[in-house]
């Protein structure tokens, strides 16, 4: 990993990514969250302030490090023990059916081999356990997805590998999960970067 993708790219994310419409999102996906949680994507750990106290234990996956300095105080003020366990979604460290949970938000657009990595969550969920999520991506209304497409390249190159216009329920489904309930809309700022998926995915 280069400097800017190991020490500029969290710094940028973690500013990027705050405010209170971010919050509020956050702390709608994190509602419902217990047991054993793996966080697919860590960040900086902003969800961190989220977690209810029912979660047991937050185990933590993402190649980029630096997020961890940057989750300093959250981790600190947490009652909930996170463990970071792993650098890539695509290659999980952990037993089949090991986790009753898991957590992405904004990170399915990133990783490179998404199906690969949502086959990982699928293979560590418990059965009746289930991903949460709020992901951007592909917008159903034409004129903006032409826009997605035209403007992918610079954001991959930008926000290190991150895609404007992955069709977040289709991939969902596609990796063997049942996508209920869902809710799709633009969140504030232009639309080609905002149109969010938001709900909860179960392993049947
Ligand atoms: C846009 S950031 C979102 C960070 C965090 N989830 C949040 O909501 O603030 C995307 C994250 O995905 C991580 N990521 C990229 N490739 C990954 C992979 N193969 N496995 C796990 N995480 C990955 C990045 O390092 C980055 O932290």
């Amino acid at each position: 990993m280069g400097f800017y993708l190991e020490r500029v790219l969290p710094w940028i994310t973690d500013v990027a990514l705050s405010g209170k419409e971010f919050d509020r999102l956050r702390a709608k996906v994190c509602a419902g969250l217990s047991g054993e949680v793996l966080e697919v994507g860590f960040g900086s750990g902003r969800n961190v302030p989220h977690l209810p106290p029912d979660v047991a234990r937050l185990r933590a996956v993402d190649p980029a490090t630096a997020g961890r300095r940057l989750a300093a105080k959250r981790l600190a003020a947490t009652s909930v023990p996170v463990e970071f366990v792993g650098l890539d979604g695509e290659a999980l460290p952990l037993e089949d059916a090991s986790v009753d949970h898991v957590l992405t938000t904004w990170t399915l657009c990133t990783i490179p081999d998404v199906d690969r990595a949502l086959g990982e969550v699928r293979r560590v969920l418990r059965p009746g356990g289930a991903l949460h999520f709020v992901e951007h991506g592909l917008s159903p209304d034409a004129t903006v997805a032409r826009w997605q497409k035209r403007l992918n390249p610079v954001q991959n190159l930008v926000f290190g590998g991150c895609h404007l216009n992955r069709p977040i329920d289709t991939l969902l489904e596609r990796a063997g999960l049942v996508v209920s309930p869902l809710e799709t809309f633009y969140a504030r700022g232009p639309k080609p970067f905002a149109y969010l998926f938001e709900g909860v995915a179960t392993k049947i």
